[in-house]
């Protein structure tokens, strides 16, 4: 069967690293039956051939207006597909979008019509907030980590910036890793655009996001690296289970402690 992928080692490199981070979900327990989803901006990587595609699908309305994706193209999860099963046919489980000139509707151009993630309007609202803002990030990922759901069923970890102390206290490395740290959105309905524009005012200020009791949603410059913070965030959660688990409070890093880091790393906050 033709590939949008034949002839395009860039276009490749760049899905299978999708595939890639879709298999490390699965092992990872964060992506039960079709839990979590991916997206990529891939319009850099369509080549004229490609613009001139007939879409193999009707037009989509997308439910909110983004005026900054016009044109461009996304590499999307299948709704109901399972991310196990997209780590070894990434296009049979995802296929690729474009913006409609309306900036409000999509179609699918490419391989087959395997309908988006019902999370794509907080993906695509994610994506137009990043260009809005000029960054250079292209992936969004959203999951369902065992560790960090679980500690947004407790009240007093919903407060500003609480997990996000306790998390980076936790290891060095997470703060490095994740220096903006974790912003937390209040339960929504998911799918819906009310959960989308939640989600992109959290990302003016951080790039990894909870949505209460559902999951987390993480930006960065390829999927790979919207992975690792997640990845950082679950590990510093892990040390917190453990500690408790074995019958004690973990003491944490001190404040002089993350002071010293915050300055040898050149951390924003
Ligand atoms: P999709 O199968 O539609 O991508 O949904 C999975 C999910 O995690 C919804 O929040
Ligand atoms: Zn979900």
């Amino acid at each position: 069967m033709k590939s949008i992928l034949d002839n395009r080692p860039a276009l490749g490199k760049e899905i299978n690293q999708v595939a890639e981070v879709a298999g490390y979900l699965w092992q990872k327990g964060w992506a039960e039956r079709n839990g979590g989803n991916i997206v990529v901006n891939i319009t850099d990587l369509i080549d004229d051939e490609i613009k001139q595609w007939a879409p193999i699908s009707d037009v989509v309305p997308i439910g909110t207006t983004l005026p900054y994706l016009k044109g461009c193209y996304f590499y999307c999860k299948g709704t109901n597909m399972r991310m196990r099963d997209l780590a070894r046919w990434p296009m049979e489980n995802g296929s690729v979008i474009r913006i409609q000139d309306d900036c409000a509707s999509y179609v699918i151009i490419a391989d087959a019509p395997v309908k988006p993630t019902s999370e794509l309007p907080s993906h695509l609202c994610m994506h137009n907030h990043l260009l809005n803002k000029g960054s250079s990030y292209k992936a969004s990922l959203h999951t369902h980590p065992i560790d960090l759901i679980a500690m947004t069923h407790h009240q007093p970890f919903l407060q500003k910036d609480v997990l996000t102390n306790l998390l980076w206290s936790m290891i060095p490395e997470t703060k490095a890793f994740c220096p903006r740290g974790l912003g937390i959105i209040p339960y929504a309905l998911p799918s819906s655009v009310a959960l989308a524009e939640a989600t992109i005012v959290e990302l003016e200020e951080y790039d990894v996001v909870m949505w209460e009791k559902h999951g987390v949603c993480a930006v960065g410059e390829d999927i790979m690296a919207a992975f690792d913070q997640v990845d950082v965030l679950s590990k510093s959660a892990q040390i917190y289970i453990n500690a408790r688990s074995m019958g004690f409070m973990p003491d944490g890093m001190s404040q002089e402690q993350m002071k010293e880091m915050t300055v040898a790393f050149n951390l924003p906050k």
